[in-house]
């Protein structure tokens, strides 16, 4: 079953899937105190990506990256530009409309797994259930469900320090699925972990795809980015490249042939 249902305000996209966020001519701009310009950290991304699609974002420091992760996120508004997020315009949204479409639809993981230390796992994990107001019984109920999918149902009563990284990790991931959302945005979830571990939190997020989560993930590493489906690429601002690898149900020979390239060609 899947892991969230779609509530019906996406548009198709060309190939008749949903659109889950469409961005254009999307902008952020930094201002001094002056208000004068200090960094037009985005200038002017166009993007549509599908319901389920799992996409790698990547580019050098300083390109955007982060940026358009807090847009996606709606942790931000966009200076100019538009961005459709499941049916809704997150550049109109105020504050309290950004935090209650990203308490709905998004789940956060981090470089650093960001696990209060002084709560066991299945307090972590039960920390955005207890802001909204679900009775503990449900909380306990759903929390331990999410840990049990990332295989963490035998360590519920462990404190982070008691865990290892990849199983913080994972705790850090169950936390993120929580409110069911239909987005998961990982910033580096790898960057913090040694190979092999690392691979099985790819594992898990292979998983949640497969599952029908949208996801994006920012990274640097090609062992990464060869697990998704689509690769998007910023240079100062812009976005450099866009490829799909691969695409769920669909025949990599079957995509439009400018978009489709052989995964021995990423570098
Ligand atoms: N809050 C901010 N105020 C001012 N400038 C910022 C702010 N956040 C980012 N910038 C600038 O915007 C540009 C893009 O930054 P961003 O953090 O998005 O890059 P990045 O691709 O994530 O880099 P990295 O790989 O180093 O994390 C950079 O020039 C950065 O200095
Ligand atoms: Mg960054």
């Amino acid at each position: 079953m899947p892991l969230h249902s779609s509530n019906g305000n996406g548009r198709a996209g060309a190939d008749g899937r949903e659109l889950i966020a469409t961005l254009s001519g999307l902008t952020k701009t930094y201002y001094k105190p002056d208000g004068s310009v200090l960094v037009e950290a985005l200038r002017g991304i166009d993007l549509e990506v599908q319901r389920g699609e799992y996409v790698a974002i990547m580019g050098s420091s300083g390109s955007g990256k982060s940026t358009l992760m807090n847009l996606l996120g709606a942790l931000d508004r966009p200076t100019s530009g538009r961005y459709v997020l499941d049916g809704e315009n997150v550049a109109e949204l105020d504050d309290l409309g950004l935090s209650t479409i990203r308490g709905r639809k998004i789940g956060f993981v981090f470089q650093a797994f960001n696990l209060i230390p002084a709560l066991t796992i299945l307090e972590n994990v039960e920390v955005p259930l207890f802001y909204q107001g679900i009775h503990p019984h449900e909380r306990h109920r759903r929390s331990k469900e999410k840990l049990e999918l990332v295989g963490l149902g035998d360590r519920l009563n462990h404190r982070p320090s008691e865990l290892s990284g990849g199983q913080q990790q994972r705790a850090a991931i169950a936390r993120a699925l929580v409110n069911e959302p239909a987005i998961i945005m990982a910033d580096e979830p790898t960057g913090n972990l040694d190979s092999k571990t690392g691979e099985a939190i790819l594992d898990v997020m292979q998983n949640l795809h497969e599952r029908g989560l949208t996801i994006f993930l920012v990274t640097h590493d090609d062992k990464v980015v060869s697990r998704c489906e689509r690769i998007v690429r910023l240079r100062d601002g812009r976005l450099d490249s866009d490829e799909v690898l691969r695409r769920t149900g669909i025949l990599r020979d079957q995509l439009p042939a400018t978009r489709s390239i052989e995964p021995a060609a990423v570098s």
